[in-house]
């Protein structure tokens, strides 16, 4: 004899730890609420990072012909490679990674960066010590937390992650801790704050990642919008990293496919962890094993979409979709900084991070440009606790749309 209540599945109690909802969520709940009580007044989204522009014309058209091959039996797919078509991680080899070693074979293509970032933790150990930004990508701390790595939120920090300070100080640029990391996760251009590390910072991280046998999980999904010759668009570019580094990288936000869903991850051969006996295994190993056991490959439309990007008309498209948000940014940049607002970013990066000097608090001027402007922020604070007083702009809008909210903006904001 047993009670019922006494048999019930015991859930993942790390879920519990979390803040009741991902931030973009707990921002597009807030702006469907202000919709609904005010209808009819022009909201400007100038918050999550999402694509105005269409798809490039190239990918349009490899598409239809792709959805023209599934209507016959010869250009007919059913399951692809889990690992994604060899016609598009060739084409990404030559086409992202031309003479940095990385290889077709080292490229697994996804529905995104957000999975991968988030899937990685299958294929490292619950008690690894995880190195974060702070602020950062709030993907890299919540997906560790549900997977028991976070410990305790203790003053807005998990008790159990070494924490990578970015603030005015050191420009938002991190440098390598003191304490032992076993995972870092870096991203550059930085989501949110738009900064981008130059080769000689990023040595610094792939020279600590190899003194202390820590891999660095490098988020590079706006590696696109990099402008300055001196900023690395891939940690392949420095000597050592295809030991110690995985590069994850987006289709979204280089040419519109957050919709569409394709990304990919490079988990390059030399790049180990060490299992229970103390023996070296090549990571790569274990995200095959990993992705073709619980995912089933993009879809080839999809993926014939992608390889049209890396053609040369597919590749001029996306320079001129990149130019176009980059100008957005330019302005908001602009604005802001006339406006007597402290910024960064916003020249490598799409991102504008930006505090005002009247308000303490993130959430509050996210309320009161939303309330007072009609315009839609990210709060700093949901990247972490040292973005408390900041925001992030996004160029990701329309021009006509950036102009009208940075007039916005200043009328509040001043
Ligand atoms: C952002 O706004 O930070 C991004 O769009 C979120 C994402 O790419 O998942």
């Amino acid at each position: 004899i047993y009670e019922l209540d006494s048999v019930k599945m015991k859930i993942n109690d790390n879920f519990e730890k979390l803040p009741e909802s991902y931030l973009f969520s707990t921002v597009a709940r807030k702006l469907r609420d202000f919709r609904e009580a005010h209808p009819g007044v022009e909201l400007i989204r100038m918050d999550i990072g999402d694509v105005t522009l269409p798809i490039p014309d190239a990918a349009i058209q490899a598409m239809h012909k792709a959805v023209d091959d599934m209507a016959t039996k010869s250009g007919f797919h059913g399951y692809g490679p889990e690992q994604g078509y060899d016609f598009l991680r060739d084409a990404i080899a030559q086409g992202d990674y031309a003479g940095m070693g990385i290889t077709a074979d080292e490229i697994f293509i996804s529905d995104g960066a957000k999975s991968d970032l988030g899937n990685l933790g299958d294929i490292y150990s619950e008690d690894s010590v995880v190195a974060v930004t702070d602020p950062g990508y709030p993907v890299y701390v919540d997906s560790n937390v549900i997977d028991g790595r976070g410990g305790e939120l203790v003053d807005g920090k998990w008790s159990r992650f070494v924490y990578l300070d970015c603030n005015e100080q050191n420009g938002f640029k991190p440098t390598p801790p003191e304490a032992h990391a076993d995972v870092i996760f870096l991203c550059s251009p930085a989501n949110p704050t738009g900064v981008a590390f130059t080769r000689d910072e990023l040595k610094a991280w792939v020279d600590f990642a190899r003194r202390n046998n820590a891999v660095i999980i490098y988020d590079s999904a706006y590696c696109a919008y990099v402008t300055d010759p001196a900023t690395a668009r891939s940690i392949y570019e420095v000597p050592g990293a295809r030991e110690v580094a995985i590069e994850v990288r987006s289709f979204s936000k280089t040419a519109g496919f957050t919709g569409l869903r394709c990304g990919y991850t490079v988990v390059p051969a030399d790049v180990c962890g060490t299992d229970a006996r103390g023996s070296k295994v090549p990571l790569r190993k274990l995200w095959l094993r990993r992705q073709t056991t619980k995912f089933n490959g993009a879809s080839y439309v999809i993926q014939r979409g992608a390889e049209a990007l890396y053609t040369p008309e597919g590749k001029a498209q996306v320079r001129t979709n990149v130019s176009y948000y980059l100008h957005n940014a330019e302005i908001i940049r602009l604005a802001m900084q006339e406006a007597g607002f402290k910024v960064y970013g916003g020249v490598d990066s799409p991102y504008i991070w930006v505090k005002s000097p009247k308000a303490e608090d993130s959430w509050e001027l996210f309320e009161q440009l939303l309330a007072q402007a009609h315009i839609s922020c990210t709060p700093g604070v949901g990247f972490g606790s040292l973005g408390q007083g900041w925001i992030r702009f996004t160029g990701f809008n329309t021009t006509e749309n950036t102009i009208e909210a940075m007039r916005r903006v200043t009328e509040v904001m001043r």
